[in-house]
C-alpha cells in the first residue's frame, strides 16, 4: 500500500492510471476507522482496479463548538485496518497542502443543507463539499463511496456533483451497525458506559418509526411523536431534531406520499449521534 502526502503526486499518480485504462475508486475519509469504513473499502475494491482513502480531518467543516481538536486520529492503526482490506493508496496530506495561506474559494451547496444539521452546524457542508470537490479534483476517481448514516451529506454530494457536472458516479452505502444496532461513528468512543443504553435510543427510534409506518401510519407529526417520547425517555438525551423529510429535497413533509427519510441527530451526554431511516426500506439491526 502506498502512501502519498503530496497533490501533484496523487494527481500524477490518478492520471497515470487513467491513462492505463483502469477504474480509480475512492473513499474519502477523517481516519479513525471503524467497521463502516472498511466496508466502504471493500465494496471500492469490488468495483476497481485501484482503491484510493483518503485520510484528513477536515478544519473547514468544524464549527467554533465543535470537537475539530479532539476528532479522534490514529494514523498507523488506520493504515493496518486498510491493509486488511486491501486499500492500494493512502492520500494523507498536511493542512499546508489543502488549506494554504490565502486561501478563499468555498462551494456552497444551497436547498439541501439548509434543513436538518444545517440549522446546528451552519457552515458545515460548505466545508465538506468544498473538501469534496478537492478531492475528486486531486484523486480524479471514477467511483466515489460515501456512508448513507450522513444522509445529508451524501444527498448534498450528489447534488453537487449532479450541479456542476462533475465527471464520477457517487456511490451510497447502507448504515453499517455495531451487533447491538448503534450506527458505527468514529464519534461512538465519547460514549460513555452508563451512555451506551441511551444512545440506542436512537436505532429503536427508527425501528419505532418503521413499525407505525408498516402499520399504515403517514403523518409525520404522529410519527415523531412518538420517537420522541422514546427518546426523552431515556437518561442523557438531548433531541437536536426529529425530522420526516423527502429523500431528494430533504424538505419537511407532513404526510408521507412519496419516498421519506426519518432523520435524528441526538446528543447523548456530550456526544452528538446522527441517524436515519428511509421508509420501507431494509432496517438491519
Ligand atoms: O464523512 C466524512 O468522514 C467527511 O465528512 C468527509 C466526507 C471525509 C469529508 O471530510
Amino acid at each position: 500500500m502506498k502512501v502519498i502526502k503530496f497533490i501533484k503526486e496523487m494527481q500524477t499518480y490518478s492520471e497515470s492510471l487513467r491513462l492505463l485504462g483502469k477504474k480509480i475508486a475512492f473513499v474519502p475519509t477523517m481516519g479513525y476507522f471503524h467497521e463502516g469504513h472498511l466496508a466502504l473499502m471493500k465494496e471500492a475494491k469490488k468495483m476497481a482496479d485501484c482503491v484510493v482513502v483518503s485520510i484528513y480531518v477536515n478544519p473547514t467543516q468544524f464549527g467554533p463548538k465543535d470537537d475539530f481538536s479532539k476528532y479522534p486520529r490514529d494514523f498507523d492503526r488506520d493504515l493496518k485496518m486498510a491493509e486488511s482490506v486491501k486499500a492500494d493508496v493512502i492520500f494523507y496530506p498536511p493542512d499546508n497542502e489543502m488549506y494554504p495561506a490565502n486561501y478563499q474559494t468555498y462551494v456552497h451547496v444551497e436547498r439541501v443543507t439548509q434543513n436538518l444539521c444545517g440549522f446546528s452546524r451552519p457552515s458545515h457542508f460548505r466545508g465538506v463539499t468544498t473538501i469534496c470537490l478537492k478531492l475528486f479534483n486531486i484523486v480524479k476517481p471514477h467511483f466515489a463511496i460515501f456512508g448513507k448514516k450522513d444522509f445529508q451529506q451524501y444527498i448534498a454530494i450528489k447534488r453537487m456533483v449532479t450541479d456542476l457536472n462533475l465527471d464520477l458516479h457517487i456511490i451510497g452505502l447502507a448504515t453499517v451497525r455495531e451487533a447491538d444496532g448503534l450506527a458505527m461513528s468514529s464519534r461512538n468512543v465519547y460514549l460513555k458506559e452508563n451512555e451506551r443504553s441511551s444512545a440506542l435510543t436512537l436505532i429503536g427510534g427508527l425501528k419505532l418509526a418503521q413499525n407505525i409506518y408498516s402499520a399504515g401510519e403517514r403523518k409525520a407529526k404522529v410519527i415523531i411523536r412518538e420517537v420522541e417520547k422514546l427518546i426523552k425517555s431515556a437518561d442523557f438525551t438531548d433531541i437536536d431534531y426529529i425530522k420526516i423529510c423527502d429523500t431528494t429535497t430533504l424538505d419537511d413533509v407532513g404526510e408521507i406520499k412519496s419516498q421519506a427519510v426519518i432523520a435524528l441527530a441526538v446528543k447523548v451526554g456530550a456526544t452528538r449521534l446522527i441517524d436515519n431511516h428511509v421508509f420501507g426500506e431494509e432496517l438491519k439491526a
